[in-house]
């Protein structure tokens, strides 16, 4: 059974709620019920998000390339609604570089955020997660299984994100959470904001259609157990005649 009232009691912590596939994914789970946690560095993005919710949520407005980020979000989650059910870890940053261009800040930035991020909120967390029989929903990329030119940070980044949902969803089997690692193609979202055509953008995927995927998939049987989910548009937007 999947529908409405599916995750009533349960707590969502979003990473990068504040627009694009965060905020959809919020707005989704939402609508089943769950109560949410919305994570982002702009606190008007995140009250935006939370206007948009059919049910309660918190802001935790901070940068998770902090090192402090992650336990504030565990604590306020905790403090507020006694319980974490559910993390999508989707904040994340695009950007392009060849490897003759690249920099230790450069590589190090792309990381901290897309990588060490979510594996540092998913150990602080991890009690939690198996007081609940939780689950993870990691927001990884195409771009682990299709290369493309200046991706090396980025698709390095996503790569040990799947990576490191194989080795949760191991370890956390025996203590009933499941981990879900999503692997889109492009999504209409802010991400693509600079110098990409309108025509190119409206081929991509809606974000909507994203968060409805994320929710459906948390809601479905814990029976199930899944190998990294991998979305695109039918054509490829920038190819497409
Ligand atoms: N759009 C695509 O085509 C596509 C394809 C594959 C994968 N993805 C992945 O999908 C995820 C969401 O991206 P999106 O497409 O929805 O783009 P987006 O709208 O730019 O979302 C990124 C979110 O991450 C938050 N964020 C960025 N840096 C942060 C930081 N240091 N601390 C906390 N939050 C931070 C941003 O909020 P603040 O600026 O307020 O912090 C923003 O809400 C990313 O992981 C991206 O890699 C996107």
């Amino acid at each position: 059974m999947t529908g409405p009232g599916m995750l009533d009691q349960q707590v969502a912590v979003i990473t990068g709620a504040g627009s694009g596939i965060g905020r959809a994914a919020a707005v989704a789970l939402a609508a089943h019920g769950a109560k949410c946690v919305l994570v982002g560095r702009r606190p008007e993005a995140l009250t935006e998000t939370a206007s948009e919710l059919s049910t309660t949520s918190t802001i935790v407005a901070a940068d998770l390339r902090d090192s402090a980020t992650a336990d504030i979000i565990v604590s306020t989650a905790l403090a507020e609604y006694g319980r974490i059910d559910l993390i999508v870890h989707n904040a994340g940053v695009f950007a392009k570089r060849e490897l003759s261009d690249i920099d230790r800040d450069y590589w190090d930035g792309i990381i901290e955020l897309n990588l060490t991020a979510p594996m540092e909120l998913s150990r602080l967390a991890w009690p939690s997660l198996i007081k609940s029989h939780g689950q993870i929903v990691l927001v990884s990329s195409l771009a682990v299984v299709q290369a493309f030119p200046g991706n090396a940070a980025y698709a390095a980044s996503k790569a040990g994100l799947n990576a490191l949902g194989e080795v949760m969803a191991l370890e956390g089997r025996e203590h009933g959470i499941r981990i879900i690692t999503v692997c889109p193609g492009q999504v209409d979202t802010p991400l693509w904001d600079e110098d990409v055509p309108d025509d190119v953008r409206a081929r991509m995927m809606r974000p909507e259609a994203v968060g409805d995927l994320i929710a459906s998939l948390v809601t479905t049987d814990r029976g199930i157990d899944m190998s990294p989910v991998v979305i695109r548009p039918p054509v490829d937007p920038w190819q497409a005649k």
